[in-house]
């Protein structure tokens, strides 16, 4: 199956739940996996070329991040780097509050969870309803028994970009840790985790044309930590078990990729303006509204929403909700991969999204989600089908619930 385009198979556009494997990507993995496949804690030549290959990579990788290669430990995902960086920190700490926004990704409300397990206070950023922290509420939190913070980046179902610097200058001065959800953002922006206020970040190597199954947690150095997988001492005794060579072997290969489209646009990534033209078009039709921030209002609008992202409120023709997790395979039928929100939530029940109603939308708006996220995989050409799948699958669905269905 392709990932793209009108006439040569379904067109992908489900980039924040997934990304295909740029082409470079499976290359760099398969002669890794041939090359280095001995485990590189081994003494022997083959463990050395397996170390070698893990350390070339993740020079890369910190380069591109723009931190110390020690402070890079290798983790499974953006699931375990987010529990890891939460419990980790928190660790040698006393119990006291965690602070995170009302529109978390579930990973960091799991690991909040367990928190709360250990005797932690977690309290929650109020948005505005374009997805946009509290500042003022961040201010008036960051005080005793406050210990810790963590914010997601690029928020996966709406596009909200966060201040991040804003929020982490804050966090600086009251002498709170900062953790950064950058999952979304990693790949679609310069980072310079070195530079920025931030204490940990996380990210994972599947979101950006690397492989699943891999991602990369930043620790600050002199950050105390606890590791929450021991074992072998792998990744400077915090993250335990032999590492997968191949995989951060993809991983570099992937954001060395990101890097370069990044360079040879001025730093930003092309992907915005092939989501602005189909924004503009999607927007002209009846029945659809934006959620999160509008990008199209010029270029300081567009920093506020990840440049791959659209989402969507789907009503009827009458204006009445429609239901976004039924429109996606109403919309694969015809030759489109969306998704109804994070790729978790739409997996997990048919909740209304706790984002959109954080963000002050009625239980029926935050049920009628519809994202539509993109990659360096599609070109405009490929584009100009999905409004007129997306009316077609619209009609549809209103017919089958007998509702307002003319288009
Ligand atoms: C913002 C955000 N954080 C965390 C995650 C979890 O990452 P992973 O699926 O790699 O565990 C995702 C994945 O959808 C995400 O979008």
């Amino acid at each position: 199956m392709t990932t793209a385009a009108s006439g040569h198979g379904p067109l992908y556009l489900d980039a924040c739940a997934t990304t295909p494997p740029a082409a470079a990507v499976l290359e760099a993995m398969a002669s890794a996996a041939a090359t280095a496949w001995a485990n590189p804690s081994s003494l022997h030549g083959f463990g050395l070329a397996a170390a070698e290959l893990l350390e070339r990579s993740r020079l890369g990788i910190a380069s591109s991040l723009g931190c110390d290669p020690e402070a890079l430990v290798f983790t499974s995902g953006g699931t375990e780097s987010i529990h890891t960086a939460l419990l980790g920190a928190a660790a040698p700490l006393p119990s006291g509050r965690l602070l995170i926004s009302a529109v978390e990704h579930p990973a960091t409300l799991a690991a909040a969870a367990a928190l709360e397990r250990r005797g932690w206070q977690v309290a929650v950023l109020p948005v505005d309803r374009l997805g946009r922290i509290d500042l003022t509420a961040l201010e008036s939190l960051l005080e005793p028994p406050t210990r810790l913070v963590s914010v997601i980046w690029g928020q996966s179902e709406v596009g909200t970009v966060q201040p991040i610097e804003a929020i982490g200058r804050r966090c600086r001065q009251a002498g709170v840790a900062l953790h950064v959800d950058a999952v979304q953002v990693v790949g679609h922006r310069g980072v310079a985790f070195n530079r920025l206020p931030i204490d940990l970040l996380s990210c994972a190597a599947h979101k950006l044309q690397g492989p699943r199954g891999v991602g990369a947690l930043l620790v600050r150095p002199d950050l105390p930590f606890v590791p929450l997988i021991g074992g072998g001492g792998q990744e400077g005794g915090r993250r335990g078990g032999t590492e997968a060579v191949a995989l951060v072997a993809g991983f570099a290969r992937a954001l060395e990729l990101c890097d370069a489209r990044l360079a040879a646009h001025g730093g930003t990534d092309p992907v915005a303006a092939l989501r602005d033209g189909l924004l503009r078009r999607l927007l002209d039709l009846p029945g659809l509204r934006l959620s999160g921030p509008d990008p199209l209002g010029g270029p300081a609008a567009s920093d506020d929403r990840l440049p791959h992202h659209i989402s969507l409120l789907i009503s009827d023709t009458a204006g009445a909700p429609l239901s976004g997790r039924r429109l996606v395979p109403m919309l694969w039928r015809q030759g489109v991969a969306a998704s109804s929100g994070s790729a978790c939530s739409s997996g997990g029940g048919p909740a209304p999204s706790p984002v959109l109603q954080a963000m002050g939308l009625t239980q029926a708006e935050a049920a009628s989600g519809l994202r539509l996220s993109l990659g360096p995989w599609l070109q405009a050409a490929d584009l100009e089908s999905v409004p007129e799948a997306l009316m077609r699958s619209r009609a549809a669905l209103a017919q089958a619930d007998g509702r307002a269905s003319s288009r």
